[in-house]
């Protein structure tokens, strides 16, 4: 009988050394077999109302850090916490009531607290109609999914950057000659109605202008001109120049500006507007006061990594902006860098400042990602490519 099976299979602990209930060469094989297996497998009891878990394998004590000795007769709910997606967990418990196979994405805690992205399939085993066991494969894809959510991000702002950039680039050839031909209005006439009508038109068209030339670099339609700089310096020398345009309630504190930075190749005018969106964002965010963290630093991408944020691997300068203003919640997160995203009211803000910096930090094939919660202030990182210094060549 199967339940005898299970019952026979269940495991004992015998110290460290763990071991199966009597059976053959084929139990000690399928043991071998389930204990090696690289993807988490556990089996709960599901005769019990509670399904506690009778057997874990090591790579599920890989993912979690919990160890079978010490979570044989615990229901599998332990590894849900604070931000555990309560209706997803809900769904399974369903679907195992109603004896059906189910799979996941939940968002659980390992032994030290660290969250983690698991995908679990849990499988009930009947027998006579009735549940006996619940097989549960469980896979950490935590980096599969932050390299998803980076691959759909890149796809989205290409499409947008696409869009919004044959718009802009109609809309630029119109203004043209709305400004040239103002221009020539107001040296033409010495009405001062008029005067002040045409001043109007220009400066409403100069702002249009300001919008489209925003749009087109974020669409990567209009390149700066690139050149191989020394990053301290010029990481230097932009901050100084922003310090002077925030409150002064807002502190900034600099570190990691006093080494070698290695060489990017960039744009210092870029690395300016990169910077003062950055700040002017976390000077808007926390009302004028409080304090913005800038911190430089070398770093190595490791080939796997530079896979997830889609760069190549290698020496980046590594900038981050922190700031301890309100923080962002799930859904400001996923648009941040969307054109014309903006939770500011009309006016005063247009939503093009990050998207404006995506697409300055795409063309010099680094990287930008941000974390938040609400609460915790934001922190925006960008990553240049270290390239070799022009005397180094
Ligand atoms: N440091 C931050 N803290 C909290 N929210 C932020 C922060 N930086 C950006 N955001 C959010 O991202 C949105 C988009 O920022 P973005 O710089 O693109 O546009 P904006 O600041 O609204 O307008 P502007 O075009 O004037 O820059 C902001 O409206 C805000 O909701
Ligand atoms: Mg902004």
């Amino acid at each position: 009988m199967l339940q005898d099976l299970i019952e026979a299979r269940k495991v004992h602990s015998d110290g460290d050394a763990v071991r199966w209930g009597d059976g053959g060469v084929c139990n000690e094989l399928f043991a071998a077999a389930i204990e090696s297996c690289p993807v988490g497998i556990t089996i709960s009891d599901a005769t019990r109302p509670s399904t506690p878990l009778i057997y874990v394998n090591s790579a599920f004590s890989g993912i979690t850090g919990y160890y079978l000795q010490e979570v044989v007769g615990h229901n599998l709910d332990f590894l849900n916490g604070p931000d555990t997606d309560s209706a997803a967990i809900r769904r399974v418990a369903a679907a195992l009531r109603m004896n059906e196979p189910v799979d996941a994405e939940i968002l659980q805690y390992r032994k030290d607290g660290a969250p983690f992205w698991c995908e679990v399939r849990m499988t009930p085993l009947s027998q006579d109609g009735q549940a006996v066991a619940l097989i549960g494969v469980h896979n950490d894809i935590t980096d599969k999914r932050q390299r998803r959510i980076e691959d759909q991000r890149r796809h989205k702002l290409q499409a947008l950057g696409q869009l919004a950039g044959g718009v802009a680039h109609e809309i630029n050839n119109l203004l043209q000659p709305i400004v040239t031909y103002t221009d020539l209005m107001l040296g033409a006439t010495q009405d001062p109605d008029t005067l002040r009508r045409l001043h109007r038109v220009m400066t409403s068209a100069e702002k249009a202008r300001d919008i489209v030339r925003g749009i087109l670099r974020f669409s990567r339609g209009e390149a700066a001109c690139l050149s191989v700089t020394a990053l301290q310096p010029a990481l230097v020398e932009a901050l100084e120049f922003i310090r002077g345009l925030l409150p002064i309630s807002v502190a900034v504190v600099v570190t990691g500006l006093n080494r070698d930075l290695g060489h990017g190749r960039i744009s210092t005018v870029e690395l300016t507007q990169v910077l003062t969106n950055l700040l002017n964002n976390a000077a808007q965010a926390m009302a004028g006061r409080g304090t913005v963290t800038v911190e430089a630093g070398l770093d190595r991408i490791e080939p796997a990594a530079a896979a997830v944020l889609g760069i190549a691997p290698g020496m980046v300068c590594r900038v981050s902006v922190a700031d301890t203003g309100p923080g962002m919640d799930e859904t400001v997160l996923a648009h941040v860098f969307d054109p014309f995203f903006t939770t500011k009211p009309v006016g005063l803000g247009t939503g093009l400042g990050l998207s404006v910096v995506y697409g300055i930090i795409q063309d010099w094939h680094g990287t930008i990602s941000v974390t938040s919660a609400p609460g915790q202030g934001a922190r925006f990182t960008f990553s240049i490519p270290c390239v070799d210094s022009p005397e180094g060549r």
